[in-house]
């Protein structure tokens, strides 16, 4: 962790968290569309999960990035006027958001490599990545109910993190103009 706090957040903390927030919203939306593309239009639903994968490893790796920054350079100080209790709050909100950040995309990795139809995670639409366990249907069945309820916990906890960011922002609060201007 960097000595003192910066003034704060870097281009690069910006930008990783927009195309994170953005990735991950896009995924969750995607899902919903790629599970209910009929067998019948094979091709449309082979692409569409590839894209789901794509954009989920991509979130992973934005994450990890994230989170080496943070232990690299920190980030900036909470507003010297946010409780003791809403920095707790903050705090623990915000490793909720990490922590859920790297197990959705972990469990949708382990979900497709279990899966019995073992159809690989084409990274860039042509980089395999291979899969690390071999195909079970009894731990596929656990891992995509897993995945589902991760995800859905990740979308809950973002849109409520968005909604108090908005909060705050609209009580005078430089919070969000940090995150979006610098
Ligand atoms: C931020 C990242 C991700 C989010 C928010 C997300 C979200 C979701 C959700 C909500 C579902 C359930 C859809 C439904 O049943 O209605 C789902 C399914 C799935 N996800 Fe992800 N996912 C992410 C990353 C990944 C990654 C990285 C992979 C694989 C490398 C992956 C592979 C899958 C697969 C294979 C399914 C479909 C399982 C089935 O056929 O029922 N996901 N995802
Ligand atoms: C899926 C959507 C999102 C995810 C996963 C997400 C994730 C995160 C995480 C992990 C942090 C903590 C940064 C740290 O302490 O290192 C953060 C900070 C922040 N996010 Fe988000 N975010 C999302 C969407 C949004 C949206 C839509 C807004 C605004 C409306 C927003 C506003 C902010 C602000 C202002 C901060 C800085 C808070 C502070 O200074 O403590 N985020 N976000």
């Amino acid at each position: 962790m960097a000595n003192s706090p910066p003034a704060s957040w870097s281009a690069a903390q910006r930008w990783l968290h927009w195309l994170v927030a953005f990735g991950v919203l896009f995924d969750f939306a995607l899902s919903w569309v790629m599970t209910r593309v009929g067998d019948n239009q094979a091709l449309l639903k082979f692409a569409l999960y590839q894209v789901h994968k794509n954009v989920g490893v991509f979130v992973l790796a934005a994450v990890l990035a994230r989170l080496v920054m943070l232990a690299c350079r920190g980030r900036p100080d909470l507003p010297a006027d946010l409780s003791a209790m809403n920095k707790r709050l903050a705090l623990i909100g915000h490793a909720t958001l990490y922590a859920l950040l790297v197990i959705v995309p972990v469990l949708g990795y382990l979900t497709n490599s279990t899966s019995p139809s073992r159809i690989p995670v084409l990274f860039l639409l042509a980089i395999p990545v291979p899969n690390l366990t071999p195909p079970s249907e009894a731990w596929y069945d656990l891992l995509v109910q897993l995945h589902r309820l991760t995800a859905i916990a990740l979308f809950l906890t973002a849109l409520a993190h968005a909604l108090i960011a908005v909060i705050h922002h609209r009580r005078g609060s430089p919070i969000l103009r940090h995150m979006w201007r610098g």
